[in-house]
């Protein structure tokens, strides 16, 4: 009964989509257990591109059942235009499973996310202003509205109206907005409840039936470990917990029922929204990796901050999330360069130089990176490697080099944007 989890090990972005389909060509299910739409995972299938934001990367695949699990927050209308957009590709939703116990994204949370950044002006997070944190907030305050209110109409007005009475003041008296009445918000959201009440059922124990009949269950992390609220660059992170104990609480399976635990790694860095990253590049090469990795958000057209590899937050994430085997992903980006840094160690405004990673934000805002330099490879299409001997050498040694530094072998290197652009070394179990 493997349970398997994919996590991003850096700032997000690092290609899961494309991961979590290749996986799914095996598995029968796939959960998505934490974030909601600020999420953006791309799937390229020949020409076409799929930009998925709540739905499972795994809904691609016919055979595979796609989950939103307890642990998401999900902003109902938006789910209903990813499914048409969807539907109008093509691909079938009707294998679809909604846990009652997600959490709803409303209008007022998207107000909420928007005003809040705007207060905090200089210190804004950066956030993708989708409601996701607001909607996390009323989740940990219990007095969130669920999917199991919205399917149900008089449960929700009624609840509704009760977290007007408490938002109202908050939007009017804090924020000077306008309030919202019931009504709008009713207007807008029941047409998306009748259409989602069909897929709502305990997906707890759909999983668990999965698990025991001994099918292959993908667990899906959205943003990355870098981002989670316990782990990450607080308070530039995300509210929820991407990382591995995330994937239990939030897809209501026993730690004992994961198998493997698969890192997904960019290799080199990205981030958007705030917070400190040691290997930024703020120059030509900078530059010149956004714009051949076509580095702007799939979410909100930001244009994502790059830089090195960092190993020494890579190792961090490795021992917090168990990693069993790495992804590496957009290999192809760096091709064309000389030479390659890796950070393998930080000096610390003391003069210390540390490879475990600071806890202490404001330190690892000032760390300095110390690299480790590589030899590049040659400007050429990888797209088409699909053994480890069809990489150039150095592209390999990189490779490696990433794999021996964090102490956990490589299941798989993506060379391409496409679902068969891969070099695919071992299985995760
Ligand atoms: P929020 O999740 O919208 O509250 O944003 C909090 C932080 O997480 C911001 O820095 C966002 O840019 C970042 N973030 C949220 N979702 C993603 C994602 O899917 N990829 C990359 N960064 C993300």
């Amino acid at each position: 009964m493997p349970a398997i989890v994919v996590i991003g090990a850096q700032w997000g972005d690092e290609g899961k989509g494309k991961i979590v389909d290749h996986l799914a060509e095996r598995a029968s299910m796939v959960v998505r257990y934490q974030g909601g739409n600020n999420a953006g995972h791309t799937v390229t299938i020949g020409s076409t591109v799929l930009r998925l934001h709540q739905v499972p990367s795994g809904i691609t695949r016919p055979h595979v059942a796609a989950v939103l699990a307890h642990g998401m927050v999900i902003n109902p209308p938006a789910l209903v235009e990813e499914l048409d957009r969807l539907a109008a590709l093509g691909i079938s939703t009707e294998n679809l499973h909604i846990s009652p116990n997600a959490h709803l994204v409303m209008p007022y949370h998207i107000l909420l996310d928007e005003a809040e950044e705007e207060l905090r002006g200089a210190h804004a997070l950066g956030t993708t202003r989708r409601g996701i944190g607001p909607a996390y907030t009323d989740k940990v305050a219990r007095r969130g509205l669920r999917m199991q209110d919205l399917i149900d109409p008089a449960r929700f007005r009624a609840r509704l109206e009760v977290a007007l009475e408490r938002v109202n003041l908050e939007l009017t008296r804090i924020f000077g907005r306008e309030p919202m009445t019931a009504d709008e918000i009713v207007e807008k959201y029941a047409p998306a409840a009748e259409r989602l009440a069909p897929y709502v059922e305990d997906t707890s124990l759909l999983i668990q039936k999965a698990l025991q009949r001994g099918e292959t269950v993908l667990l899906e992390g959205a943003q990355a470990t870098m981002l989670d609220i316990d782990f990450g660059t607080y308070p530039y992170v995300t509210s929820s917990s991407p990382s591995a104990g995330g994937a239990c609480q939030g897809s209501g399976i026993s730690p004992r029922q994961v198998s493997a635990v698969l890192g997904v790694v960019k290799v080199y860095t990205s981030r958007v929204g705030m917070g400190p990253f040691p290997t930024e590049l703020k120059d030509d090469i900078g530059d010149w990796i956004v714009e051949r990795g076509h580095e702007y958000g799939t979410t909100t057209g930001r244009r994502r901050r790059c830089g090195w590899i960092d190993l020494v937050s890579l190792r961090y994430a490795a021992r917090l999330n168990g990693f069993t085997g790495l992804a590496l992903t957009r290999l192809d980006v760096l091709s064309g360069l000389s030479r390659i840094k890796l950070c393998v160690a930080y000096r610390l405004p003391d003069g210390t130089e540390t490879t475990e990673y600071p806890l202490d934000t404001e330190l690892l805002a000032q760390a300095t990176p110390i690299y480790e330099t590589m030899e590049g490879w040659e400007d050429e299409d990888l797209s088409k490697a699909r053994r480890v001997e069809d990489l150039p050498p150095q592209a390999w040694a990189y490779c490696q080099r990433i794999s021996e530094w964090m102490g956990v072998p490589i299941d798989v290197i993506s060379v391409g944007a496409e679902r068969n652009d891969l070099v695919a070394l071992r299985w995760p179990v």
